[in-house]
């Protein structure tokens, strides 16, 4: 009969970094709290204080998220991500490493797509209330539609 500890998979001493953990972390909870903040501010009805304070504080966050992908993504560039324990089968690892590239892609695709969406509604995003960022498209109806439909469903 095995043993428990020949059934055991070696632990293993690869981790990520101080730094990559930090990133994940931070750009978990800002996606979390920007989604959050998104969902109820398109519930508040009409134009209020309230709703332009929130829709200003998500973009903000959503911004926040873009500059952090970024830094992220040259971390990952110039860092070996820990490979997947040995044991893991094999779709198992194709499937894990299938999920990290749709996040990288999710996290670029839904403050761009939002970033995006606001200059199409002719909207400028003023960054935490003091540094307007470029306007980088003009205001374009047809654009504002798809792009507000890639940002929601994203
Ligand atoms: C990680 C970043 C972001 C997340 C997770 C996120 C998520 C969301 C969510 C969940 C909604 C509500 C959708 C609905 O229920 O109708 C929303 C709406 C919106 N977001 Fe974002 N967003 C992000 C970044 C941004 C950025 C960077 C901007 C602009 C600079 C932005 C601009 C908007 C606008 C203007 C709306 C209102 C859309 C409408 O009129 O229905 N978002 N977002």
């Amino acid at each position: 009969m095995e043993s428990t500890a020949r059934m055991t998979p070696p632990a293993s001493t690869e981790r990520y970094g101080a730094t990559a953990i930090g990133l994940h972390w931070l750009i978990a909870l800002l996606m979390i709290g920007g989604f959050y903040l998104g969902w109820i501010m398109t519930d508040i009805p009409g134009i209020m204080p309230t709703k332009l304070k929130y829709v200003s504080w998500h973009k903000w966050i959503g911004v926040t998220v873009l500059l952090l992908a970024v830094l992220r993504l040259l971390w990952r560039a110039t860092h070996k991500a820990p490979s997947m324990p040995s044991h893991m089968p094999r779709w198992q690892q194709g499937a894990a490493h299938l999920t990290h590239v749709l996040l990288y892609v999710l996290m670029f695709a839904i403050p761009v797509s939002g970033y995006l969406f606001s200059s199409a509604a002719g909207v400028q995003v003023v960054y935490l209330g003091v540094l307007p960022l470029p306007t980088i498209i003009g205001p374009d109806k047809a654009l504002k539609a798809v792009l507000r439909l890639v940002h929601i469903w994203g």
